[in-house]
């Protein structure tokens, strides 16, 4: 038996994000706190958890005595201040709303070990705003995992002004024990991730625009040239041009001209054409597939 089990982790937003979070803790041995002021969301969280739980003992990912285990060391609660108490973690991620992180992150620093460690899973939120409300802000640290979380191995540390070397180190340490690749990254527009991929994104419409090439075969360029799961065009589909759009607003607003949105982008989402969510955008979906053929051609005569 590893150390996890003496370590209480607290996980607060039991949403899309919060339930894998959770997961990865419980199945790594962390005594394992989810909190929400949403019964129902506790409740989805709970059911979530359980199936991937059970996928993974029927692909032999892990024992059925594993799993069990998992769901022994979860614990559901509601309030925050009961939840949290001499947490020695506690992960911030309820909805994108500054004010209620800010709420959260104080109510806990309240309640956790004097020495304990707060994060937040925040996409795009200053990392070093939030820390100016608490006593100790170079204990706070913007640890941006990936959805699905019990898929994707990343986690983007992010370092706030005032996040302490011992924090960044622990962190990573932390990322370590539930099988994650950890990177650091000083806070900054986009981080590494969203940065790169919205300009690919961008790139990859200006092509499209210009008739460079096919909508498939600019999407087949990257899979089959750069091993690349999906091309930026499917990519966008999937994620909506619509996020991608404000995506790119913002990075244009704060990095530059590099990032100003290729027009074919706020054409599309002026349509209507958002991706795989509206049934069309660079592909037509049918029955939520894609129609093969159907990538866009942008007529010039
Ligand atoms: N969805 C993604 O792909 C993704 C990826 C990386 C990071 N994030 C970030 O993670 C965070 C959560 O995103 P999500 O997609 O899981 O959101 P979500 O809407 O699925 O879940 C948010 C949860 O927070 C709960 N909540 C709201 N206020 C609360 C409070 N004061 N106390 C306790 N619980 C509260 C809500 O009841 C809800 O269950 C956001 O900051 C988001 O930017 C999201």
């Amino acid at each position: 038996m590893n150390g996890n089990n003496k370590v209480k982790v607290v996980i607060v937003g039991a949403g899309l994000m919060g339930t894998g979070i959770a997961h990865a803790f419980a199945i790594s041995g962390f005594q394992t706190v989810l909190v929400d002021i949403s019964t129902d969301s506790l409740d989805r969280a709970y059911s979530s958890i359980t199936e991937i739980l059970k996928s993974g003992v029927k692909l032999g990912k892990v024992t059925e005595e594993a799993a069990d285990a998992a769901l022994g060391t979860l614990t559901l609660e509601r309030e925050l201040s009961v939840g949290a108490k001499n947490a020695h973690w506690v992960i911030e991620t309820v909805s994108e709303n500054l004010e209620a992180k800010k709420a959260v992150i104080s109510t806990a620093s309240d309640v956790m070990a004097d020495d304990g460690i707060i994060a937040t899973n925040t996409s795009a939120l200053s990392v070093t705003e939030i820390a100016s409300i608490l006593p100790a802000p170079e204990r706070f640290i913007g640890m941006h995992f990936f959805n699905p979380v019990h898929k994707m191995k990343l986690v983007e540390l992010v370092r706030g002004l005032a996040s302490s070397d011992e924090t960044v180190a622990k962190t990573r340490e932390l990322c370590e024990l539930i099988g994650k690749t950890s990177i650091v990254v000083n806070e900054s527009p986009g981080l590494t991730t969203s940065r790169m991929s919205a300009l690919l994104g961008n790139e990859a419409m200006y092509m499209l625009q210009e008739g460079t090439a096919s909508a498939e075969d600019i999407d087949t360029a990257l899979r089959m040239g750069f091993n690349h799961p999906m091309g930026p065009l499917e990519l966008g589909d999937l994620t909506g041009w619509d996020t991608r759009l404000s995506v790119l607003k913002y990075l244009h607003s704060t990095l530059g001209e590099k990032f100003r949105p290729c027009p074919l982008i706020i054409k599309m989402v002026a349509a209507g054409r958002l991706g795989r969510k509206s049934g069309h955008g660079v592909y037509e979906y049918e029955d939520g597939k894609r129609v093969p053929g159907s990538g866009l051609k942008v007529s010039v005569s």
